[in-house]
Order: structure tokens, then sequence, then C-alpha cells
């Protein structure tokens, strides 16, 4: 067993603290750090990520900016036509359940929602990102975008009873939860993980144990720097562990919960999935039952092939 000591700067989510952290490598594992290792440099290995359209990253900023309206947000969107028929097409779709169709792109921001449309957007840029294939996981292509949208969709349905802002966060953070994989997984593909002193641990340790951070607390900082909210950053980071969220808890329980019905019903899973620790409190949280189970496992299918289809249809 090789020993090395690496000095992680983690820059947090809302107050920047340094940590030293202790990475020990096993056998034959080939990564190698020449410096220390930090988020900056994790976060370099998304190479891959597609630039944000112009009209999305105003959309974003003026969703940040709470003076706002909503008829600012339509007349920015229609600059984009894809997006703007996204965002239609999103408010037309079965979960907003409209009796009458909206036809304008101002109409459809009104039934969305700020968050929601932060969705569309979210969810329009990170498609082409998650869409790849994870070896370092065990995702064949296209399983962590399925993955993922699926947790969003949950985690929204999940959260639901407690209003419709906070249920839209969920879907948020549930997109978004496992997008610090893409900076990891090409570390974890030469390592070696059916040594015995795996079999039970959960993968984020493991993550934690190699590199000095889990795919969470990376994604939350990537998060970070599309200035997403401290709560959505919070419930990012701890959504494997939603006992220690603050001020995100109801999205990291949701999200946990959502994380673990999709792993159950299988999609897009990888690896990791086989080592999913459900944590017990989340159940009383949400008061979760084999029923609500069953009912997501019922819209869930209907729902990623929806969403895919309309993402898809301006991907391309
Ligand atoms: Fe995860």
């Amino acid at each position: 067993m090789i020993e090395r000591h690496y000095h992680l700067i983690y820059t947090g989510l809302n107050n920047p603290v340094s940590v030293a952290k202790r990475i020990i490598y096993y056998g034959n594992a080939k990564v190698q750090m020449e410096k220390p290792a930090s988020i900056s440099q994790l976060l370099a290995n998304l190479s891959d990520l597609p630039a944000m359209p112009e009209v999305a990253q105003k959309v974003l900023a003026l969703i940040r900016n709470p003076k706002t309206n909503m008829t600012e947000i339509g007349q920015i969107l229609s600059l984009d036509q894809s997006l703007a028929l996204l965002v239609l097409r999103w408010a037309n779709s079965a979960y907003y359940g409209l009796r009458q169709p909206v036809t304008t792109v101002n109409q459809a921001v009104i039934v969305l929602g700020q968050q929601a449309v932060r969705n569309v957007i979210l969810a329009s840029t990170v498609a082409s990102m998650m869409d790849r294939p994870l070896k370092g996981y065990a995702l064949d292509k296209g399983d962590l975008w399925k993955h993922s949208i699926a947790v969003a969709g949950a985690a929204r349905e999940i959260a639901k009873d407690k209003g419709f802002q906070l249920a839209e966060e969920a879907y948020t953070s549930g997109l978004l939860a496992d997008i610090g994989k893409l900076a990891l997984e090409s570390l974890i593909r030469d390592i070696d993980l059916s040594t015995p002193e795996w079999k039970d641990k959960a993968f984020s340790d493991l993550e934690e144990q190699y590199f000095g951070i889990d795919h969470a607390i990376l994604g939350a900082e990537l998060a970070r720097r599309w200035n997403l909210p401290p709560r959505l950053l919070d419930a990012i980071a701890h959504h494997h562990e939603p006992e220690k969220s603050k001020e995100g808890r109801s999205l990291a329980y949701a999200v946990h919960l959502a994380d673990y019905v999709i792993m159950m019903l299988g999609i897009g899973i990888g690896r990791d999935g086989l080592q999913y620790h459900l944590d017990p409190s989340a159940i009383d949280f949400y008061d979760f039952s084999d029923q609500t189970i069953e009912k997501l496992s019922e819209i869930i299918p209907s729902f990623i092939e929806e969403s895919d289809s309309m993402i898809r249809a301006i991907s391309v």
C-alpha cells in the first residue's frame, strides 16, 4: 500500500476553508497526481463543458435578480428560437396539467415560474455533457442523463406537497446531483474495486478516500460556479448524506429518496448503484411509503421519455 499526502484546497460552498486530506492508494491503482489536487484541477477534467448559450446565461442572470419580472424573462427567451420552443413545450407537458395549452413564450414563463424556467435551461445545457458514457462508473452512453432526469422528476414529485417552488428546486438539485461524476470518472477507471474492503462501502466513501472529495461536493462546486442559490448547493453536496444538510434539508432528503428509488428501478444504474446506502431518516422526513414508490415507478418512465424527447429536439 502506498500512502501519499495531498493538500486539497476546498473552496467550500459558502465560507472558504482549507482542509488537508490524506489520500491512500491501494494495490495497482494507477491514479497519479503529481501536485496537490484541487477542485479546480478536478473540474478541469470537464474539458467538454459546453458553453451555455448567451440567451440562457442572460436568463439565468435575470432569475438571480429578485427585481426581475416574468415579462423580461419572456422577452429575452424569445431571442433564442430553440430555447423559446423548449420552454413552450415544457409548460405544455403533462406535469403542469394545463386545460388549455399555452401558445406564447410569455404565457409559458408565467405558467412555469422562474425556478422551472431555470430547470429547462439547465437541463438543456447539461444534456449533452451527461449523455456520454462514463466508463469509470460503468455507465453506458445516455445512462447518466436518463438517471439524472429521472432523479430530478422523482425529487420534484416527492417534494411537491411542500410547495411548488420547493418542488422545482428539488428538480434542479436532482438534475445536478451527480454532475461531479463527470470530473471523477476518468480517474476511477483504473481503480480496482473488487477488493474486499470496498464490498459494502458506499461509493462516495470510496471517492472521498481516493480523491479527498466525493462527486456530491464536487457537483455542488460546479453548481456554485453557475451561481445557484446556497440551499441548492447544500442539497447537491449532501444528497447521499441528507442528515448533514442545513439550509437545503428538504431538497437533500427529496433527492436522496429519489436517487434511491431510481437506483431500485434500475434506471441509469452503474457500478455505484449496488453500493447505495439509504438514510432511514429520509423515510420519516417525507412520510415515504411503498405507495410512493409504486406511484413513482408508474410515472417516471413516461416522464423520462417526454423530457428526453423535448430536450433532444433542441440539442441536435
Ligand atoms: Fe450521487
